[in-house]
């Protein structure tokens, strides 16, 4: 079976990746920084907001990885400075750290969001943002007014992610490595209170003209399909997944 590194894998959307592709019988590899392993052949914990504990992981994971799902995230309810950690930089850090230890045809997966769909207008902060690290996050916060109001920082931080996907769609082509994502709409997880919390008005009104929330179980298989090898000339996009929701904003706006 292939070697899948699983981030965030102890809850929701992870936790059901992880559930399936072991089923499978693939060996996944479980990161989280909470404990739940049962259903993974290896489990590390480690805090992605911290630099030292993912360059830590980076040397302790094995060689000849076939797939990385980049898929732990913070809700827009944390400090900003903490939900860039982990959903961008840290995620990055991750990342190009792992690079080496990817085996030639892997293929990586980002979990990023319907919050992200509106990147073009944010392009001069992502452009900004290209080189943000762990110790330059507060400027970046106050020059680029990324906090965590309105859900502003975690806005931004999917806008990142799905733009930093898009640029990097030949980066490892010469590996046969190639990066997708997959942006779902509101899944009904553990951190759905905290969108309608923080987003308000505009979380009620997607309530509102939306059959059913999702459901983890909707957004893993995606995710499959973009590891396996049937889609390995799909490189550099984004999936959203979503019931229908991105379509439904762009038709509205046009
Ligand atoms: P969840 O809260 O059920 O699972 C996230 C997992 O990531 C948790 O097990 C948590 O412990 C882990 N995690 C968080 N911070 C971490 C850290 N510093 N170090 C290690 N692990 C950490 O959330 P869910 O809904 O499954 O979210 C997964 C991804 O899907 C996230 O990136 C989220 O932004 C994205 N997403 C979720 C949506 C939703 O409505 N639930 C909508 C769109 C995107």
């Amino acid at each position: 079976g292939k070697r899948i590194v699983v981030t965030g894998s102890s809850s929701g959307i992870g936790w059901e990746t992880a559930r399936r592709l072991t089923e499978q019988g693939a060996e996944v590899l479980g990161i989280d920084m909470t404990k739940n392993f049962d259903h993974v052949e290896e489990f590390y914990r480690a805090d992605l907001s911290d630099p030292r504990a993912i360059d830590a992981l980076i040397d302790v994971l094995p060689d000849r990885i076939d797939g990385l799902v980049n898929n732990a995230g913070l809700p827009p309810t944390k400090t900003a400075d903490l939900l860039l950690r982990v959903n961008l930089v840290g995620l990055k850090r991750l990342t190009y750290g792992l690079i080496p230890k990817l085996a030639e045809g892997a293929s990586i997966v980002n979990v990023a969001s319907l919050a992200g769909m509106g990147w073009p207008d944010s392009v001069d902060a992502i452009k900004a943002a290209e080189h943000l690290d762990f110790y330059n996050l507060d400027a970046f916060i106050a020059q680029w007014n990324v906090t965590s109001d309105g859900g502003r920082s975690y806005f931004f931080s999917k806008e990142a992610l799905i733009a930093w996907t898009m640029q990097n769609r030949w980066t490892w082509r010469d590996r046969g490595i190639r990066m997708n994502c997959v942006s779902p709409g509101p899944v009904d997880t553990p951190i759905l209170d905290d969108f309608l919390q923080t987003l308000g008005a505009r979380a009620e009104e997607d309530r509102r003209i939306m059959d059913r929330p999702g459901r983890a179980e909707d957004i893993a298989p995606v995710i499959m399909f973009l590891l396996s090898d049937m889609t390995s000339w799909i490189r550099g996009t984004n999936i959203p997944t979503d019931g229908g929701m991105a379509s439904n904003i762009l038709c509205n706006k046009h």
